[in-house]
């Protein structure tokens, strides 16, 4: 079911598998045992403090495997379903150790393990080890929110203003104008997938937030390698139209990737397109366990709902860090927590209406490539099908789509996609920044040429350039 061609692995020097699993994993443990630390030391019922501690040891006894390259251990029988799979695929492999292991299951795996530690508990079964991080980093987006805040009611309030009655065409606005709206949209929610917390290990919350704004974003249009959104506007403007006469219901999917400011610019495509017409529903898909650091769980999508309810309260009472600082976050002007009043209100009622909808779903987390997905989870992929489209958001969702492996970078999406590509239904869009090794869909040199930039690999052998989230790919494959 899988590629016929090997995976990325972590005993490949070239591979940016290699740094991962050395010194990114170690990390991202480390931050986990942090964390469950603050709570033991804030928590006063003893039973909860005892279990604590005995997380913290699996977490240290998790770290040390990896770090000393043990053999991957069966996952323990928390009652999940996905259980079975993760182990029966680990039988398959043989006996792999940590750092000479395929990649996106090696990666999959470890999230899925950390969270026995937690669902196996009595009094951490729903814990998010990452929670502090997500909403820490959320926080400090707060100039892109507040900008993103302003546009987002501008433009919807310029969407639902009437024609002027001299116009003489039946569309009310600029054909032109709503094409580069929906380009602009899109490109928002696609950045907002350059600052996910996994690679935070790297990134200054600076570098954050030079990443975010809009100036950044116009800069960073000629790093979209592959932009096929002119093709999905076609094809979502087109079912708009056929839907006044058949299907009433269009509907857009986003497997979403990580919360905070990302899911933040997912809601803005997502009101967006209800707004505009482009969809009548949107449903939107978490992860079930805490994942790669910063994935959005469903309480993620409360957090920030909360967030926008009370701004003045979200970002006005300083932190523990401003404390100790001695700093006082800036106060928020009138229009601000008016605009992100407004965001609140048009979210929250999409919501209550049931045109944004929100469907976890265990497949996300599973150990494999979605290439296995018609075969496995027919029930999903036939839901899928019913959408107009299916929007797959940043970098583990695009590994998965086209299975983590070595593809030759000129290989067609629709080709790497395998069994998810045209003749299966699925319309599918990738928005993704590079943070990984694998990428399709190139023109023919581009790789090399990257290669050669500063900081690109060079000879080395490895992809360097597409490792840090600065170069992006935006791929639509139609089903039909
Ligand atoms: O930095 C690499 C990595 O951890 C990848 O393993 C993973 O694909 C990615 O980061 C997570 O990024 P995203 O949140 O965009 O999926
Ligand atoms: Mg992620």
């Amino acid at each position: 079911l899988d590629p016929k061609i090997a995976p990325y692995s972590t005993d490949d020097p070239t591979s940016f598998a290699y740094p991962t699993a050395r010194e990114r994993w170690p990390i991202i443990i480390t931050q986990a045992i942090d964390d469950v630390y603050r709570t033991v030391g804030a928590s006063e019922d003893a039973d909860k403090v005892a279990e604590g501690k005995e997380i913290l040891a699996d977490l240290s006894q998790l770290k040390y495997e990896v770090q000393h390259d043990r053999a991957l251990t069966p996952i323990l029988d928390d009652g999940y379903p996905d259980v079975a799979g993760y182990n029966k695929e680990l039988e398959q492999l043989g006996n792999i150790t940590w750092l000479k292991a395929p990649w996106l299951f090696t990666e999959c795996y470890l999230f899925r393990r950390m969270s026995t530690h937690f669902s196996l508990s009595k009094h951490w079964k729903s814990y998010d080890v990452f929670a502090r991080q997500k909403i820490k980093t959320f926080r400090s987006s707060r100039p892109a929110v507040l900008e993103l805040a302003a546009r987002y009611k501008d433009l919807v309030t310029q969407l639902r203003t009437p024609a002027p009655p001299s116009s003489s065409s039946s569309s009310p606005h600029d054909p032109e104008a709503d094409r580069l709206l929906f380009t602009e949209m899109c490109e928002v929610c696609l950045w907002g997938n350059a600052t996910d917390l996994s690679l935070l290990t790297s990134l200054t919350y600076d570098d954050i937030q030079k990443l975010q704004g809009s100036k950044a974003r116009q800069a960073a249009e000629q790093n979209i390698l592959v932009n096929d959104l002119a093709h999905v506007y076609a094809h979502l403007t087109q079912a708009a139209k056929e839907g006044n006469y058949s299907k009433r219901d269009r509907r857009v999917d986003i497997v979403l990737d990580n919360a905070g400011f990302e899911l933040f610019v997912d809601l803005v495509l997502a009101g967006y397109l209800l707004s505009a017409g482009l969809a009548t529903t949107v449903v939107l898909h978490p992860k079930s366990i805490p994942w790669f650091v910063s994935d959005v769980l469903p309480s993620d999508f409360g957090a920030l709902l909360t967030a926008l309810a009370d701004p003045r309260w979200f970002y006005e009472t300083p932190t523990e860090e401003d404390e100790l600082q001695g700093r006082v976050p800036d106060k928020l002007t009138d229009k601000e927590v008016d605009e992100l009043a407004f965001l609140f209100a048009e979210w929250s009622r999409f919501h209550a209406e049931g045109q944004l909808v929100l469907r976890p779903n265990r497949v996300w987390t599973g150990p494999g490539g979605f290439w296995r997905l018609p075969a496995e989870e027919k029930g999903l992929v036939d839901d899928l099908r019913e959408g107009e489209l299916v929007v797959f958001k940043g970098d583990l969702n695009y590994r998965k789509l086209v299975g983590d492996v070595a593809w030759d970078p000129t290989t067609p999406f629709t080709e790497a996609i395998g069994p998810l590509g045209p003749g299966s239904g699925l319309n599918i869009l990738a928005l993704r920044t590079c943070k990984a090794d694998v990428v399709v869909g190139l023109k023919p040199g581009v790789d090399e040429k990257l290669r050669q930039m500063e900081g690109g690999g060079g000879d080395s052998g490895a992809r360097r350039w597409a490792w840090n989230g600065k170069w992006a790919v935006v791929s639509f494959s139609k089903g039909t």
